[in-house]
């Protein structure tokens, strides 16, 4: 019976050991498990807390609109997002960006038929617009609601009180050298030209002043202060519109080639008569 107490002891022992063994690395699991699962809940709990308290975010993404711009959107979400993007931001190879550019920009180019752009060419050319004046309207606020720009003032008449000989002298500085000195247009480098623009209305005109379309500068107001752009809006509507020619015959109004080759051509052929005339005198 000696053998007993100790090997009972040691059996117990052992069980003890075996079950404390058993029990110790599920202990473990089990803490492990447990750290995970409140962790989780700590992730959880962040992420709701951050959905809660962070909808400055959201409203970033989604700008409160207008309901002019509203309209607005859905005709650029049907029109133009192929080639303009999801709000405006641009599509790689089809469209540039249209954040920043402005009411002005859109009005002229969906005013003047130019988007929505049917195929890529050198130039957007004008065509009869696809919009509505309510419509462009409405496409104009949304890109402007959307990344702010130039605007145009208000009116349909942008050259009340306008000085016409002004308006000449800046039109001659500023647009001849394009649009030649009648207005009438003209080609430039690689497919390009420059329109007539003489059936412009005051607000293309100054919206092509404001936001230089494809090759045309921008004459932004430190360029042309709005007054100026008033004379030149004159000038245009008043004398080159108008055909008035105070000066004249015109010409083709195609400035001083026309103007050398008329005088060489009438000179020259003065000359020839008076060397004839001398010849036959003597
Ligand atoms: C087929 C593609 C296409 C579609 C559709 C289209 N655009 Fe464009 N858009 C262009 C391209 C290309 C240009 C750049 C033209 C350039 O300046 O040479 C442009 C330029 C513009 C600009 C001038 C940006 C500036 O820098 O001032 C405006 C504004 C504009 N688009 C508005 C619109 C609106 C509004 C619509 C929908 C009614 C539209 N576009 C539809 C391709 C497109
Ligand atoms: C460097 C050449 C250049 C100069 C300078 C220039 N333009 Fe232009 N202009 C252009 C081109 C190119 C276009 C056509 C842009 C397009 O099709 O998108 C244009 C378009 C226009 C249009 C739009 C015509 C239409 O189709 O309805 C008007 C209006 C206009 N210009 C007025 C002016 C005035 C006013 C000035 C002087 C203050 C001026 N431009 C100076 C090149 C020029």
């Amino acid at each position: 019976m000696t053998s007993d107490t100790p090997g009972g002891n040691r059996s117990r022992g052992l069980l003890s050991r075996l079950r404390r063994a058993r029990s110790r690395p599920r202990g473990r699991a089990r803490r492990r498990l447990g750290a995970a699962v409140r962790l989780l809940a700590a992730l959880f709990l962040a992420g709701g807390a951050y959905t809660v308290f962070a909808p400055g975010l959201q409203a970033q993404d989604t700008p409160q609109l207008t309901s002019a711009a509203q309209e607005g959107k859905a005709l650029f979400d049907t029109s133009c997002v192929t080639c303009h993007g999801r709000n405006a931001q641009g599509v790689e190879g089809r469209g540039p960006s249209l954040i920043g550019v402005g009411a002005a920009s859109v009005e002229f180019q969906v005013g003047t038929g130019r988007m929505p752009l049917a195929r890529q060419e050198a130039q957007a050319e004008s065509k009869p617009p696809v919009f509505n004046a309510d419509q462009t309207t409405q496409l104009s606020q949304y890109v402007q609601e959307l990344g702010g720009g130039p605007q145009l003032p208000e009116g349909d008449n942008l050259h009340r009180g306008g000085d016409v000989a002004e308006g000449g002298r800046l039109f001659r500085i500023n647009c001849s050298s394009c649009h030649t000195f009648g207005g009438g247009g003209g080609a430039l480098s690689s497919g390009k030209f420059a329109p007539d623009i003489k059936s412009a209305d005051d607000r293309q005109i100054y919206a092509a002043m404001l936001t230089g379309p494809q090759n045309m500068p921008v004459f932004g107001d430190n360029q042309l202060r709005p007054e100026q752009k008033a004379d030149i809006i004159a000038y245009v509507q008043q004398t080159l519109a108008e055909d008035r020619d105070p000066g004249g015959l015109n010409l083709g109004r195609l400035g001083p080639a026309t103007e050398g080759v008329a005088i060489f051509l009438v000179g020259i052929v003065a000359l020839v008569f008076a060397a004839l005339w001398i010849a036959g005198k003597s």
